[in-house]
């Protein structure tokens, strides 16, 4: 009888023992997934303010899922390998009927972490969404640009919002900028670091407005026109791609996109304001470029070239340095933007000549000075920068 005290505190001693152990296990484990997950960059290239946020909201939840599975794992495994039962030992384990407290304890906190998250998500949805109220349609950026890494803050600067206006239709997008006068554009072109609020609509079934990197998708539904508001926090080029099924061109419907610095952008609108404007309904049209349509024999080239069921007809193009190059380019593909650009390598950073888009059936004389440095260049439909793709070879 007097040993027994003696072995009980011996058996508490060893489970405080067994305790200290396992949380020490389980705060590392759990400490580490959950540091890996908020550290680590689970989706590739954000590059908007929204997609930032998005991300963040990801990270937080998959930080806490990786605690959980932490603490489930360490428990788990801690009892497999100290308290499995002994070779020829046949009884039962102490039976447990219930424990009101833990039940509690184990719905309480599931539902208290379900609750601030979707307090959480709400207050990023109204970010994504919410326009300054005091002045319509500003929006001040600098709490959003926060979130790049490396990188400053934009300045606190309230800026109006850019208007843009998506027409979606089988298999076409095409983008209007009414304050710019801008009708109809097939590539997007928009400043970086300003929200744009992209009024989409559908002029047929529903197609999806999505451009990756940018984060959230905005279906275009025939008869709304609803609002979906991006800032774009990095340069570059991205698509535009259609995520809803449309028919059978739908992974086709795709549209350039560049995001480039507001000095970029109105030098963009200044090109691109008179061209647009005389409108599709010219026929064969030169190109803003070809002022200069007979220049003196001997400096100038012209070349054939045809785009027809999504290809061009030749995929090299050979021309002497520095002449005028002057491409009779015909569109057979109806209903179908197509284009002729060329590049200084087939990453496409370095532009040397894009003509303007045209839609199928219809023809357009392109010209530009040839590079003066001979070697191979790259050309493609910029509408098409995967599939309709040559060599431009400079002699
Ligand atoms: Cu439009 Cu898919």
């Amino acid at each position: 009888m007097s040993g027994e005290p003696n072995i009980e505190s011996r058996r508490r001693f060893q489970d405080w023992h067994h305790i200290l152990a396992m949380c020490s296990v389980m705060v590392a484990i759990s400490g580490g997934l959950a540091y890996f997950f908020l550290s680590v960059n689970l989706i590739p290239n954000p590059a908007s303010a929204e997609r930032m946020l998005i991300d963040r909201f990801v990270r937080i939840l998959f930080a806490i899922a990786g605690a959980f599975f932490g603490v489930i794992l360490t428990v788990f495994t801690y009892a497999l390998l100290f308290f499995r039962a002994q070779p020829g030992d046949e009884s039962d384990a102490r039976p447990i009927r219930g424990n009101t407290i833990l039940e509690i304890i184990w719905t309480a906190i599931p539902l208290i972490i379900v609750i601030l998250l979707s307090f959480h998500a709400g207050k990023i949805l109204d970010q994504m969404m919410v326009t300054d109220p005091h002045h319509g349609t500003t929006h001040t950026v600098y709490s959003l640009g926060a979130f790049v890494p490396g990188r400053e803050a934009p300045a606190p600067v309230p800026q109006k919002e850019l208007q843009v206006d998506v027409v979606a239709s089988r298999f076409i997008w095409r983008f209007g900028y009414p304050e710019q006068g801008i009708e109809s554009s097939y590539e997007l072109v928009v400043p970086v670091d300003r929200r744009i609020v992209f009024r989409i609509r559908s002029q047929d079934v529903i197609h999806s407005f999505w451009v990756q990197e940018w984060g959230p998708k905005q279906d275009a539904v025939p008869g709304l026109s609803p609002v979906l508001r991006i800032t774009p926090l990095k340069t570059g080029q991205y698509s535009v791609i259609c995520s809803q099924l449309c028919g059978f061109g739908h992974t086709a419907m795709t549209a350039p996109v560049r995001v480039v610095t507001a000095e970029e952008f109105d030098e963009w609108v200044q090109e691109k304001r008179p061209a647009e404007q005389k409108g599709p309904a010219q026929g064969t049209a030169s190109a803003a470029t070809s002022a200069s349509t007979s220049p003196p024999p001997g400096t100038h080239v012209m070349i054939d070239l045809m785009a027809q069921n999504n290809s061009f007809d030749q995929n090299t193009i050979t021309v002497p340095a520095g002449v005028m190059v002057m491409i009779s380019f015909d569109n057979r593909d109806k209903g179908v933007p197509h284009n002729f650009a060329v590049y200084r390598t087939p990453e496409a950073r370095e532009q040397i000549f894009a003509g303007q888009i045209i839609v199928g059936p219809r023809r357009i004389t392109y010209s530009f000075m040839a590079p003066e440095t001979p070697g191979s260049y790259f050309f493609r439909c910029d509408v098409h920068p995967k599939t309709l793709t040559g060599t431009f070879v400079v002699k």
